[in-house]
C-alpha cells in the first residue's frame, strides 16, 4: 500500500518565463467519503502578472502524464511540432504552457484519476472520472489567480473528455475546443456498427495508458515521467485499482449493458460555446464524434471546423492556433475580434475542400486545400443522390432493371488487411467537377450462405469503404491519423444489429439511428436476405473530370484501417461468420449508396 497522500506542491517562480507549480493537489468535492486518495494532481503554469492580475485558465485532464515530456512520449512527432509550441513543458496533445502563458492564459494540466500522480480508481472515459474532471474545472475557476473563466483545449482524449464534462456544466466553464475528439464512446470508438474496434484500444491502452498507472514501478527508469510520489504499488494492487478497456469492451456488447449505459450522456446538455474541430482523415476514430457533437450540442453558439493532416501536428500550426486564440479570447477574455459571440455573425461551418491528388502526409501541400464557409451542417442544398450497385460491379445513377436474381459474393470472414475478401463497385468517370460533402448511407440486400462441410453461420459483419480513383487510374489517398494513407471514408455494420430506431429524435434519412440494445438483436439465418442501411462516416471530396468513385464491401478490415482493426477472436469468431456473403440484385432488390452532392451556390 502506498503511504498517505503527501502535499508536496512546489512553486518555481524563477526557472521559466512563467510560474510553474508541480504536483498541486485538487480536492475532489464529489467524493462520497473524505478518503485521502480523493485528490487529482496537476501542474499549474501561469503568467507572472503580479498580485493584481487574474487570468483565464485552460484545463486538460487525461491519461498521458502531466510530467512525461512530449520529447520522451513521442520523439519523432515532437521533432515535427511547430517550434513556437515546443518548450521544456510541452506535452503530447495538450496546449504548450510557454506559448499560452505568454498570451495571458494559465494552463492547468491534470493527471486523470488513477494515472500519473493522481491516486484512485483508473476507469478511463467513465462517469466517475468525468466527475473528477468537473471538480478540476471548478477548482481552476476558484483560484485566487484565476479570472473565473475556464476553457478546454486539447487533442483526442483531451478533446473527447470535453464533451462529457461540458454536459455536466461545471461552474466557470466558458468555452470548449474539442480538437479531434470523439463524443460517442460506443459508436465512435469501441463498437463501430456494433463491431468491437479492438485493435486501437489495445494499442492505446498497452502503450500509453497502463504504462502510466498511478503506482506503476519503473516509470522513471524507462523515461516515462517520474515515479509515483507515494511509491510503487504491487501488481495485485495495480490490477485492483483499474478497469481495463480491453476486457470491458470484449465483455460488453450492447448500449444497455451497464458498462456502456453508465458512460452515456446527453450532448444536448452542453450549453457553453463550442468550436468542434474535425479532421477528414480521422475517419476511423474521432471524425464522427466531432460532427455529431457539433450537431447535437445544446449550445447557442457552436461552430464546426474541418481540417486535414496528421492527428498530432495541425493543432500547433500558426493558422490553427490563431483560430483557437481568437475563439478563446472571445469567451475567456471578452475580446471578441471576429464576432464569435454574436449568433449568426460568423458562419457555423468552415469546410476544407479536398480536391486534387496532392500526396499523403504533406502538410505544405495540404495547405493548398481551399476553405469555404457554410451556415449549417449538413449543407441545406445537399442533393442526396443514389448511385446503384450493379452485378457487373459498377455504380450507376440510372435505376437498374433486372429480371432475375443474381448476387455478387465474397468469402467471410476476412482478417488479412493486405489481402481481404472484398468486392468493389466502380462509378463511371465524372464528366464534371462534383463536390461530395456530408453523410453517406448504403442500402444493401445481404445474405450469408453456409460453406460445404462447415457449420451454419449466424452473423454478417459488413466493412464498407468509399475510395476515390484519379483519371490516371491511381487511387487518391488522404492523410490518416498517423500520416498513413487512408481512403475517403468507411462504415461498419453487424447485421444482427441492423435494427434502426426511426422513432428516435436523432434518426435522420441521411444517418440511420441505431440504439444497439441487447433487445434489438435480430437473427441472421443462412440463405435469408436482409435489407440493411449502413451508416458511413461523413466525408468530403471534390472529384475532377475523369475521376471515379469506388464502393467496396468486405468481410473484414481493408486498406486504411491501420491500427483501427476489428479482429477480436471472441467478437468475430469463425463459427459465427464463416460462409459466403452475398449482395442480391433482381426484382425488388435494390442496392445503392446515397451520396451528398453539393450543387454550387446560386
Ligand atoms: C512532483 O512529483 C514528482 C514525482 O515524485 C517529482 O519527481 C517532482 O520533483 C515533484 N515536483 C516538485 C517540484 O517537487
Ligand atoms: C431489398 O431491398 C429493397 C429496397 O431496395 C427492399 O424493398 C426489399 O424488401 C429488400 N429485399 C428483401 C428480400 O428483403
Amino acid at each position: 500500500m502506498a503511504g498517505r497522500i503527501r502535499d508536496i506542491k512546489v512553486t518555481d517562480e524563477v526557472s521559466f518565463p512563467y510560474i510553474f507549480e508541480q504536483n498541486v493537489s485538487v480536492p475532489l468535492k464529489s467524493a462520497s467519503t473524505q478518503r485521502p486518495e480523493n485528490v487529482i494532481r496537476c501542474n499549474v503554469y501561469r503568467p507572472r502578472t503580479g498580485d493584481a492580475g487574474k487570468v483565464p485558465v485552460l484545463v486538460t485532464y487525461g491519461p498521458y502524464g502531466k510530467d512525461i515530456p512530449y520529447r520522451d512520449f513521442h520523439p519523432k512527432s515532437f521533432a515535427e511540432v511547430n517550434p513556437k509550441h515546443k518548450s521544456e513543458h510541452s506535452c503530447w496533445e495538450t496546449p504548450d504552457p510557454h506559448f499560452w502563458t505568454s498570451h495571458g492564459y494559465a494552463v492547468v494540466r491534470a493527471d486523470e484519476r488513477g494515472l500519473g500522480q493522481s491516486p484512485g480508481f483508473l476507469d478511463t472515459m467513465s462517469r466517475g472520472t468525468s466527475e473528477a474532471f468537473f471538480d478540476v474545472v471548478e477548482w481552476a475557476a476558484e483560484q485566487s489567480w484565476s479570472s473565473g473563466k475556464v476553457g478546454l483545449l486539447g487533442i483526442s482524449y483531451y478533446g473527447g473528455s470535453q464533451w462529457r464534462v461540458a454536459a455536466r456544466r461545471p461552474r466557470g466553464l466558458a468555452a470548449i475546443i474539442p480538437w479531434e475528439g470523439m463524443s460517442d464512446y460506443y459508436r465512435d470508438r469501441c463498437r463501430q456498427g456494433g463491431i468491437f474496434s479492438n485493435g486501437f484500444i489495445k494499442f492505446w491502452w498497452d502503450r500509453q495508458v497502463i504504462t502510466n498507472q498511478y503506482g506503476r514501478p519503473g516509470r522513471s527508469k524507462s523515461q516515462w515521467g517520474p515515479d509515483t510520489i507515494e511509491g510503487d504499488l504491487s501488481e495485485e494492487e495495480l490490477a485492483h485499482n483499474r478497469r481495463d478497456q480491453n476486457v470491458d469492451n470484449a465483455e460488453n456488447k450492447y448500449l444497455d449493458d451497464e458498462y456502456y449505459a453508465s458512460r452515456d450522456f446527453n450532448l444536448g446538455d452542453i450549453q457553453v460555446p463550442v468550436l468542434s474541430v474535425a479532421n477528414w482523415g480521422g475517419n476511423t476514430l474521432h471524425l464522427r464524434g466531432n460532427v455529431e457533437g457539433f450537431f447535437h450540442a445544446g449550445s447557442e453558439l457552436k461552430y464546426l471546423r474541418f481540417i486535414s493532416g496528421r492527428h498530432d501536428l495541425p493543432f500547433y500550426y500558426d493558422e490553427e492556433v490563431a483560430v483557437q486564440q481568437s475563439f478563446l479570447d472571445a469567451f475567456l477574455k471578452g475580446d471578441d475580434r471576429e464576432g464569435w459571440s454574436q449568433k449568426g455573425k460568423l458562419p457555423q461551418v468552415n469546410l476544407l475542400l479536398r480536391k486534387g491528388n496532392i500526396g499523403v502526409n504533406d502538410a505544405e501541400a495540404e495547405k493548398g486545400f481551399q476553405r469555404r464557409t457554410e451556415t449549417e451542417w449538413p449543407i441545406a442544398r445537399t442533393q442526396y443522390s443514389r448511385f446503384y450497385l450493379t452485378p457487373s460491379y459498377t455504380l450507376q445513377t440510372a435505376v437498374p432493371n433486372y429480371l432475375e436474381d443474381v448476387s455478387c459474393s465474397y468469402l467471410a470472414p476476412s482478417f488479412d488487411v493486405q489481402n481481404p475478401h472484398k468486392i468493389q463497385f466502380v462509378s463511371e468517370p465524372f464528366t464534371k467537377e462534383t463536390e461530395i460533402t456530408g453523410h453517406i448511407t448504403a442500402h444493401l440486400n445481404v445474405s450469408v450462405e453456409k460453406l460445404p462441410g462447415k457449420g451454419d453461420p449466424s452473423e454478417i459483419d459488413l466493412f464498407v469503404t468509399m475510395r476515390h480513383v484519379y483519371a490516371d487510374g491511381k487511387e487518391v489517398f488522404y492523410t490518416g491519423t498517423a500520416g498513413d494513407p487512408v481512403p475517403l471514408c468507411k462504415g461498419w455494420l453487424r447485421v444482427s444489429l441492423r435494427k434502426v430506431n426511426e422513432q428516435h429524435p436523432w434518426h435522420r434519412s441521411w444517418l440511420p439511428r441505431r440504439d444497439y440494445l441487447s433487445t434489438d438483436v435480430e437473427t441472421v439465418d443462412p440463405g435469408v436476405i436482409y435489407p440493411v442501411d449502413v451508416e458511413i462516416w461523413p466525408t468530403n471530396v471534390v472529384t475532377e473530370i475523369g475521376s471515379r468513385l469506388i464502393f467496396e464491401v468486405a468481410s473484414g478490415d481493408t486498406q486504411g484501417a491501420a491500427v483501427f482493426t476489428h479482429n477480436h477472436p471472441t467478437d468475430r469468431p469463425l463459427e459465427k461468420l464463416q460462409g459466403v456473403n452475398h449482395i442480391w440484385f433482381g426484382p425488388g432488390y435494390e442496392n445503392y449508396v446515397t451520396l451528398p452532392i453539393i450543387p454550387e451556390r446560386q
